[in-house]
């Protein structure tokens, strides 16, 4: 009989690290795999279901403007736990982080239905940093039966953890698989770019790649992420910074007050960008300024500097492969450390080597391949 597994997810990163596991599931005959969204997010959610061509089966359609975490969890919870209810799976996915993960994990828990973590064992153990995500990770760690880790150092934080060795896959980041697909669309398929200068794509001048949305940022981290941001675009006027803003109210305040003003010319604040796009971006970009986890995984391995504007990094492996480096969010810091990569080009080339420190790009094959055994 087909084991009916139940993926749940809610957030664009969730959507574009599980898109290609449900697309293998759906064509495995051992499961009848069903598609839960909750809409934690909508318009950054939806543009990755189009890349991918997933049409969920159910949508929780939970987002509301400027959520509260307390608001979103226990309105996802109990959201869950009716379509756990209705749906009766035998097996919840759930991936990352994201209230969505907790809310997931903890409601097929009540309804004693195993929970399979793909991307565990990620960890900072500072509880405030990524806040809430450290929090979510551990808590999702307890409640979850198999956990399948992107590389070996997250499963030595589990085992450290009391996780049983059996139950701990290290499988690669499904992020590489769902890269590796998206290049391979752009490729064939070259998205065009709204708001940059029609031009900006196949010039030669350099670009730099600006992406952030980290609660524990909001406030003066990002009063000094804009800031910086403005000073290196008036110091550079030759380079261009291109920046899609995350839809989250918190984030777009201080980027349209700070940057607002100066776009245009050399700075260019555009609208979240669909998968094919920003990857067409991040190939382009001549160096990354970011306080993304994914982004962290997927510029590694398209051989593209990355300086990570957090205090804490729970992917080590980027930063030890010499391409990631954490700056934090002190405004002198970003200002020197940017400057640094775009004048001196033995700093620049030291940390331009493409490298894959998270996987081949098979980790959906072998999840699936777990999942069918167990
Ligand atoms: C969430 C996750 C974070 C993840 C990030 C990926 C939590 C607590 N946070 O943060 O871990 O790294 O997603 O981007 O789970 N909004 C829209 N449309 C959208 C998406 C967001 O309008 O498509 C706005 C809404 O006003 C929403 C707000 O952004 O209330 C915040 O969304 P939320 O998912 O709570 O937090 P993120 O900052 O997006
Ligand atoms: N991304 C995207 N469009 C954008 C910005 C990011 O498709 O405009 C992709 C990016 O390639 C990565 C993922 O979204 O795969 C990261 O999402 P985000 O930074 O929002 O969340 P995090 O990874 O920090 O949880």
């Amino acid at each position: 009989m087909k084991r009916k597994i139940a993926v749940i997810f809610g957030t664009r990163p969730e959507a574009i690290k599980l898109c290609p596991v449900v697309l293998t599931l759906k064509a495995d005959p051992a499961f009848d795999c069903k598609v839960c969204v909750t809409g934690q997010h909508r318009e950054m959610l939806q543009q990755v279901l189009d890349v991918f061509g997933v049409t969920p089966d159910k949508d929780l359609a939970l987002m509301r403007p400027n959520q509260t975490l307390g608001g979103l969890t226990s309105r996802a919870i109990a959201a869950i736990d009716d379509y756990l209810a209705e749906e009766k799976p035998d097996v919840v996915m759930v991936q990352g982080d994201t209230t969505t993960v907790l809310a997931g994990a903890l409601a097929a828990f009540y309804h004693h239905i195993p929970v399979a973590h793909v991307e565990a064992g990620l960890r900072t153990w500072n509880m405030q940093s990524p806040w809430p995500e450290e929090a979510n990770r551990v808590l999702t760690t307890r409640l979850a039966k198999w956990h399948f880790c992107p590389t070996e150092n997250n499963k030595a934080n589990l085992l450290k953890e009391g996780v049983p060795d059996a139950n701990i896959f290290v499988t690669g980041n499904t992020v590489i698989d769902a890269l590796l697909m998206a290049k391979e669309m752009v490729r064939k398929n070259p998205p065009t770019i709204d708001g940059l200068p029609p031009d900006l794509m196949q010039s030669e001048v350099r670009m730099v790649l600006v992406t952030g949305h980290r609660r524990e940022n909001f406030g003066d981290g990002f009063e000094n992420i804009c800031t910086a941001i403005r000073n290196l675009a008036e110091r550079f006027p030759d380079v261009h910074f291109v920046y899609p803003v995350h839809l989250n109210p918190n984030v777009r305040e201080p980027v349209g007050r700070i940057l607002g003003h100066h776009c245009g010319k050399n700075v260019h604040l555009i609208e979240p960008q669909s998968y094919l796009p920003f990857v067409a971006l991040m190939n382009r970009a001549y160096l990354i300024l970011t306080d993304s986890g994914g982004v962290q995984e997927e510029a590694p391995s398209l051989g593209k500097p990355i300086l990570v504007m957090r205090d804490t990094t729970e992917r080590p492996e980027a930063v030890a492969s010499g391409t990631v480096k954490l700056i934090g969010t002190e405004r002198e810091v970003i200002e020197r450390e940017a400057a640094l990569l775009l004048m001196n080009e033995k700093e620049y080339a030291k940390m331009a080597a493409a490298v894959n420190p998270y996987g081949d790009g098979k980790a959906v094959d072998r999840i699936v391949k777990v999942l069918e055994g167990v």
